[in-house]
């Protein structure tokens, strides 16, 4: 009896992310150099001790693809081996750079107080049960702000949120996965420039729409639709900053309510016109007065789902950074009392180097 035993390949992933840049809201896309080292062991290149000495081309390979790429730019790859004390067999090193465009799904719907997750996706083209991705304890998964360079418009969390998932195929009956692996940066967008430019505008034009009360009652109404019209042309300079998407952003809402507001004040107008001259001072009394409270109420409700989405965006980075925070702890607990399997990127970078 020989068979053949299928063994399941473990694949430890290292990620570093360099010059994150790009972030595309309306295309929904990012760029990033990525740099991944993968780290797994072959039975087959038992007693091997020197990379020249394998034929790599004829080798076992994990078949790790990125699986959200747009467009790839660069693509580099190198092994080495890394002999292990105690054991014949080598742990296999590879070394990849990437520079690419990635496709991301953004959910806008607290545009501009959004919080993004960019993920760049790896996946083997071998089935859960011979490959599984996992993360390299031995690592740091960090972003520096010197790697991110969009940093006038996005804030970014300094950790890497790494996770592994799987692929189900659903095309087969006896469904199986493929080992996926997701490296996520959290970045939150910064607001200040959507503040200045469209919703501190918007707003001095609605408030503004509260002077038409000031002129007579026939000539209100082409006064207020001059600032209507406003109005929608800042809706049109909004939807250049987002993509279609099929519902309504948080700026999304704020243009109609501010539209809402105006098109009231409009029927107000039409009506005072069409009022008896004496009637008309009440009239604008009563009405003045809903259209305060309506702008009011409708800035709170904005200002309690601001602070809301910012605190639970602000709780989601910090959960991200405990958690990384906790991983490093137990990577180093794990490397002490494992100290043979001890893998420290940082090392292997400069071997990788050093071996050319
Ligand atoms: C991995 O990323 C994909 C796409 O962004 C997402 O659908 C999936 O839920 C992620 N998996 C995990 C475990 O976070």
């Amino acid at each position: 009896m020989c068979r053949l035993a299928v063994a399941m390949i473990r694949v430890l992933i290292t990620p570093t992310l360099f010059s994150l840049r790009d972030i595309d809201t309306v295309k929904q896309e990012f760029s990033a150099e990525l740099w991944y080292e993968i780290f797994y062991k072959d039975p087959k290149l038992s007693g091997i001790k020197v990379r020249e000495k394998v034929n790599w081309g004829d080798q076992w390979d994990p078949r790790i693809q990125l699986r959200n790429t747009v467009r790839i730019d660069k693509m580099e790859s190198k092994q080495n081996l890394i002999p292990v004390v105690g054991d014949d067999v080598p742990i296999v090193h590879e070394f990849r750079k990437v520079t690419a465009t990635f496709k991301v799904d953004m959910d806008l719907t607290d545009f501009p107080f959004d919080k993004q997750k960019l993920t760049v996706q790896l996946m083997s083209g071998w089935s859960t049960k011979r490959v599984e991705l996992r993360k390299n304890y031995g690592s740091n998964d960090v972003i520096t702000e010197e790697d991110f360079s969009d940093k006038e418009q996005w804030e970014v969390c300094g950790y890497l949120d790494c996770k592994n998932d799987e692929k189900i195929n659903k095309q087969f009956k006896e469904s199986y996965g493929y080992p996926l692996y997701n490296i996520t940066a959290h970045v939150q967008r910064r607001t200040l420039f959507y503040m200045f430019n469209i919703v501190l505008i918007l707003f001095l034009i609605t408030a503004l729409t509260f002077t038409t009360f000031s002129v007579r009652t026939d000539y209100r109404l082409s006064n207020t639709f001059t600032l209507l019209l406003t109005t929608v042309a800042i809706k049109l300079v909004v939807s250049q900053y987002l993509p279609t998407v099929s519902y309504m952003t948080l700026l999304d809402k704020y243009v109609v309510v501010c539209i809402l507001f105006q098109s009231g004040v409009a029927l107000q107008n039409a009506v005072a016109s069409a009022l008896p001259e004496d009637s008309v001072k009440l009239c604008d009394q009563i009405s003045a007065a809903a259209l305060v409270v309506f702008v009011i109420v409708a800035h709170l409700v904005f200002g309690i789902i601001i602070w809301k989405t910012v605190s639970n965006n602000r709780k989601e980075v910090q959960t991200v950074e405990e958690n990384a925070k906790v991983r490093q702890i137990t990577s180093l607990l794990f490397l002490h009392l494992t100290g043979s399997i001890y893998i420290s990127s940082h090392k292997i970078f400069c071997n990788a180097n050093s071996s050319n």
